[in-house]
């Protein structure tokens, strides 16, 4: 059945190739005093930093700049940057780039106003803010995270080991705008641009393994696949095929944007063993999830098979004629690990610098969730993992 939810999202969205404009819409609304954050330089080479610059000034900013957020962000840099949006009185963070640089903007935005220590207050405490948070608003420049309209972050401790996502439930946490031009991904290189899209391609499995109801999510989640798998074959062999670059980017946007979860249940394992393999590796996060996707569906393929059959024929084409419902999941399952293996993926976490001594810490840093369709405990985490390397 269906569940019992509420749906809202605010985030307003601009997409196509001269989206840019609108940031003159959006500046408007909010006061003078901009943080504009941004990674580690790619903006500048692709000439969007000078584009973003030139509109801030002509609209007469004060801004401030939170540079270099890595990939995967650190707590240390959160720290950093609360201290020049505090100091910058931040009425506005800009995030120009991909999910790390959003991501981190939402982190500094809640923690700005708020005496507790972010890290205890969010990333283990799991709070809601409680004081006055400052508007993100998103120049998207890579394509996977969903984080362009959605409430969450991520951030790793890396003293402790730990790379923690918290999704808040506080709607005024997600963008207040995203832009989303397609031809700004075209820079990225081919590994970012496919670890992106696998991250969308999981984020989507994520939702649909889990439950056993009909659900209209599914149908959609499934329709999602399918269109991220035929535009990732076109954009594999001709990454400059806008057509398939933006189809790409509008389904990263709804693959995690809140919708396809709504009146069901969810699993994201395939996340939380991915984020243990990042908090040991620094490994790029779509890679992690590749490396441990397929032993994770194997393993709990028996205990959700009505679905894994069902992804096999309607995500995949796998005909079930005269064949057993395991004989039809594992074939979807092959058929999606060629078009893994095909894209470039990273099929293992030892190619991602994961060794088997490495393997008891990052068990007991993966975190247990309970929505799928088989509650791992740690011994069965230390076999994917295994099977994983
Ligand atoms: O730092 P710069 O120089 O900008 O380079 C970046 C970075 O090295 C580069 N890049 C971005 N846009 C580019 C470009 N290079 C050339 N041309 C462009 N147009 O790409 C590299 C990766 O960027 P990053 O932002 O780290 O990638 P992604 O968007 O995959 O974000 C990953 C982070 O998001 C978290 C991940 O855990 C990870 O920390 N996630 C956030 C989620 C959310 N908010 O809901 C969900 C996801 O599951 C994920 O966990
Ligand atoms: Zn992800």
């Amino acid at each position: 059945m269906l569940g019992n939810f509420s749906y809202c999202n605010p985030t307003k969205l601009y997409f196509g190739d001269q989206s840019l404009q609108y940031l003159n819409t959006e500046l408007p609304k909010y006061g003078q005093n901009v943080v504009l954050v941004y990674g580690g330089g790619s903006i500048k080479k692709n000439g969007i930093y000078d584009e973003v610059i030139e509109i801030l000034k002509a609209k007469g900013k004060n801004v401030a700049e939170i540079a270099g957020v890595m990939p995967n962000p650190t707590l240390a840099k959160l720290y950093e940057g609360i201290e020049i949006a505090r100091a910058h009185k931040a009425d506005l963070l800009l995030a120009v780039g991909g999910g790390s640089v959003c991501d981190y903007a939402k982190a500094v935005s809640v923690s700005v106003n708020c005496s507790d220590d972010p890290w205890e207050k969010y990333f283990v405490r799991f709070e809601e803010p409680d004081c006055e948070t400052i508007p993100v608003g998103c120049v998207l420049t890579m394509v996977g995270t969903g984080s362009e309209m959605n409430a969450g972050s991520v951030i790793t401790n890396t003293e402790k080991k730990m790379k923690v996502g918290h999704v808040f439930s506080d709607e005024k946490i997600m963008p207040r705008f995203s832009i989303l031009n397609p031809r700004y991904t075209l820079t990225l290189p081919h590994y970012q641009m496919v670890a992106g899209i696998y991250d969308i391609f999981n984020h989507i499995c994520e939702q649909y393994f889990s439950g056993t109801d009909d659900n209209t999510s599914d149908y959609i989640a499934e329709a999602l696949m399918k269109s991220v798998v035929h535009s990732s074959r076109i954009a594999n062999k001709d990454s400059q095929n806008y057509e398939a670059r933006s189809n790409i980017m509008w389904t990263a946007t709804w693959a995690l944007n809140t919708l396809i979860a709504k009146g069901k249940s969810t699993d994201w394992m395939v996340h939380m063993l991915g984020q243990a393999v990042g908090a040991h590796t620094n490994a790029t996060h779509g890679m992690t999830l590749a490396a441990v996707s397929l032993p994770y569906y194997r393993h709990i393929l028996p205990y959700g098979l009505a679905k894994f059959k069902r992804f096999a024929i309607n995500v995949w084409g796998v005909s079930a004629d005269g064949k057993t419902d395991e004989a039809v999941a594992e074939e979807g399952l092959k058929a999606m690990e060629s078009w893994m293996r095909e894209l470039g993926l990273a099929m293992s976490i030892s190619e991602l610098g994961a060794t088997e001594d490495m393997i008891e810490g990052i068990a007991g840093a993966t975190l247990i969730l309970k929505g799928g369709y088989k509650v791992l405990d740690h011994g069965e985490i230390v076999k994917v993992l295994k099977e994983s390397l």
